[in-house]
């Protein structure tokens, strides 16, 4: 059972990697920078001095933090989506009075294992229930009596890396799984001056470069393939009319690419598009949210680089 669990993923990456490669423009899903390596280049990213959203994320949480629990009430379950190392959720936990059960939901089921069995040794009265899921599609959230308000946490802008029309339908589908009353607190990226976010993506220690690449390196070591890392190069810009920055790898020579045996040629100067990182207004976000949630308060950063909005589920 085992290997047919495994080796369905492996098809499933070799079928998505295919897909994109031998499309029109080449892309490859930006969920698969996510392995060990990949989480670990992140949290570095997260660090850097250029990559200002998680500083500033940071600084809202922690200079709001009195009026954003106010929101987070009265035995309320409080579900992380893609909880990661759940860094920012301490400090709601800390905060948050009458929290009934804390919810962390990831992909990565023995890195939440390990941040839930963490937290729950620093918070030994608090009611945690990691859920292992992949947050995109129906999952099955713990029930209890005793809650009476949900409030879904999305921090870190990763709605940022949906497009307008998933990001849409993704909060609607949030917006069917709650109730009218519930919440949904989310940190979302701001629209800026374009050297400062191009700074972000392109930062001078050559780290995103490297978690661009890392996907490269992935496809080599998991599905046979031979990408040559020196030929191709990190490219991250913003493009004005779509509102989001953009991360490509870019051929730096005619060539071709063999992955399990399929050939795959690319141009000098063709890209393989990874990741989109869209930046909204307040307005243009209301209205990606609107079908669903109403907006209750924003609260932003002193430069105004980032916010946090606090919606409630009409
Ligand atoms: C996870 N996500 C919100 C990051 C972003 O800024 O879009 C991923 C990232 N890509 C490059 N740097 C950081």
């Amino acid at each position: 059972m085992k290997d047919i669990v495994v080796s369905d993923k492996v098809s499933e990456f070799n079928r998505d990697v295919l897909e994109g490669l031998t499309s029109g423009q080449k892309y490859l899903p930006s969920k698969y920078f996510y392995n060990e390596r990949g989480s670990d280049l992140f949290e570095q990213i997260c660090g850097l001095d250029e990559y200002y959203p998680t500083d500033s994320e940071v600084s809202i949480m922690q200079h709001e933090i009195d009026e954003i629990t106010e929101y987070i009430d009265d035995h309320v379950q409080l579900i992380e989506l893609g909880s990661g190392s759940s860094m920012k959720t301490r400090l709601l936990l800390d905060h948050c009075k009458d929290l009934e059960m804390y919810v962390p939901v990831d992909i990565s089921e023995t890195f939440l294992n390990e941040t839930a069995r963490k937290l729950q040794a620093d918070y030994p009265d608090l009611d945690i229930r990691p859920v292992a899921a992949d947050y995109t599609t129906p999952f099955d959230v713990p029930e209890s009596d005793a809650i009476k308000k949900r409030v879904v946490y999305f921090p870190g802008s990763t709605i940022g890396n949906f497009t307008r029309g998933r990001a849409s339908v993704f909060l609607e589908t949030v917006g069917e799984n709650v109730s009218p009353g519930d919440g949904l607190l989310i940190g979302v990226d701001s629209k800026k001056d374009v050297g400062v976010l191009e700074a972000a993506y392109n930062d001078s220690k050559g780290i995103t470069a490297e978690f661009n690449k890392n996907i490269l390196v992935r496809i080599n070591r998991e599905l046979d393939a031979n990408f040559d890392l020196d030929h191709f190069q990190h490219r991250a810009f913003y493009n004005v009319r779509e509102g989001r920055i953009e991360m490509h790898l870019e051929s730096l020579k005619n060539q071709a690419v063999y992955i399990n045996g399929n050939r795959i040629s690319f141009e000098k100067g063709e890209t393989i598009h990874t990741e989109n990182s869209h930046k909204y207004t307040v307005e243009e976000f209301e209205d990606i949210a609107g079908n669903y949630f109403e907006r209750k308060k924003t609260w932003t950063d002193d430069r105004e680089y980032f916010s946090v909005h606090y919606f409630e589920r009409v």
